[in-house]
Parts: C-alpha cells; sequence; structure tokens
C-alpha cells in the first residue's frame, strides 16, 4: 500500500507540475505569437478549464496519498521535509482555489463579454500565479530531498 500511494503522489504531482509547466512555457507563448486576442483568449479559457478539471483530482489523489504516507509514519516521526510538504502543499491548494474561484472564473466572464483586455489581464493573473504555484511545488519537492 505505501508504494501504491507513493506511486499515484507522484502521478498526481507530474500531472499538475507538467501541465503548468506546458501552459506557461508552450502553449500560451505559442497562442500569444499567432492567434489575435479573440481567437487567443477564448482558447485559453477552454485549455485552463480542461487543465483546471484535471488539477481538481491531482489535488485529492496528492491529499489522500500524501496523508496516508505522512500519517502511516506518524507526525512526530516523519522528516521535516515531510513537515514542509504538508505545509507548502496546503499553501498550493489555497493558491489553487484562489486561482479558480477568482481569475478563472472572471476570465470566464470576460470572454463571454467579449471583453478582451479584461480576458487577458485575468489570463495574465492566472499565469502568474501557476508560477507561483510551479515554484511552491519544487519548493516542497526539494523539501524532501534536502531536508532531513
Ligand atoms: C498537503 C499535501 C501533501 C502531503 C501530506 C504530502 C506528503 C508527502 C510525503 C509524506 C512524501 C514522502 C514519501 C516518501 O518519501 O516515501 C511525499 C513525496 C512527494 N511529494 Fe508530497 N505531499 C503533499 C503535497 C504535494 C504536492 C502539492 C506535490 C507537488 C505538486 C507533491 C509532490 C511530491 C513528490 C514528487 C514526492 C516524491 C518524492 C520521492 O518520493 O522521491 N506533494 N509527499
Amino acid at each position: 500500500m505505501p508504494s501504491l500511494m507513493n506511486f499515484l503522489h507522484v502521478l498526481a504531482a507530474i500531472t499538475w507540475l507538467g501541465g503548468i509547466v506546458f501552459v506557461l512555457l508552450a502553449l500560451r507563448p505559442a497562442a500569444t505569437a499567432l492567434l489575435p486576442p479573440a481567437h487567443r483568449l477564448p482558447l485559453m479559457a477552454l485549455a485552463f478549464k480542461r487543465f483546471f478539471r484535471l488539477v481538481w483530482v491531482a489535488i485529492g489523489v496528492l491529499l489522500v496519498s500524501g496523508l496516508w504516507m505522512l500519517l502511516a509514519v506518524g507526525m512526530k516521526n516523519a522528516p521535516a521535509g515531510w513537515h514542509a510538504m504538508l505545509g507548502i502543499g496546503l499553501l498550493m491548494f489555497a493558491l489553487f482555489g484562489h486561482i479558480y474561484f477568482g481569475p478563472f472564473r472572471r476570465l470566464g466572464q470576460a470572454v463571454s463579454a467579449a471583453d478582451w483586455p479584461e480576458a487577458g489581464r485575468r489570463a495574465g493573473q492566472i499565469a502568474t500565479l501557476s508560477a507561483v504555484n510551479l515554484g511552491l511545488g519544487v519548493l516542497a519537492i526539494a523539501g524532501v530531498y534536502f531536508l532531513a
């Protein structure tokens, strides 16, 4: 069971962090280079909608599998890196909730209203906050390797 939980945990982390890397470093710059706002922003809104559904699943899997591994060892015996991961992970979940119910919802409204300047601003906020979450995710993983 512990290795199944570890496996699911890593799969969920790859899905979330890999998805952010793809959107920020490949999809968004390519869409910006090729498409006018009236095409680019509906594309980004739909891409985020599909990706964020996966992120909700990844968060559920990360939380259940992470707590499973942590509680199997006991909070008292867990290395500092595991405690750091719990804290940083909860922060990432909260930040994603903010992205989803704030800028992402507003992006959808702006796209429906064909308000491209507002939609562009909201897509920019989603990109910035997702980059912060990517940095936090890398820190959380580094903690498991480098904190005793
Ligand atoms: C609050 C939720 C979280 C808890 C309780 C948690 C807990 C843990 C624990 C206990 C381990 C150590 C497993 C082991 O070494 O046997 C671990 C490893 C790992 N965690 Fe998390 N985690 C959480 C959130 C996250 C998040 C948000 C990410 C990244 C998106 C993440 C990515 C990873 C990765 C990649 C490993 C594998 C390190 C390795 O085994 O080499 N975790 N986590």
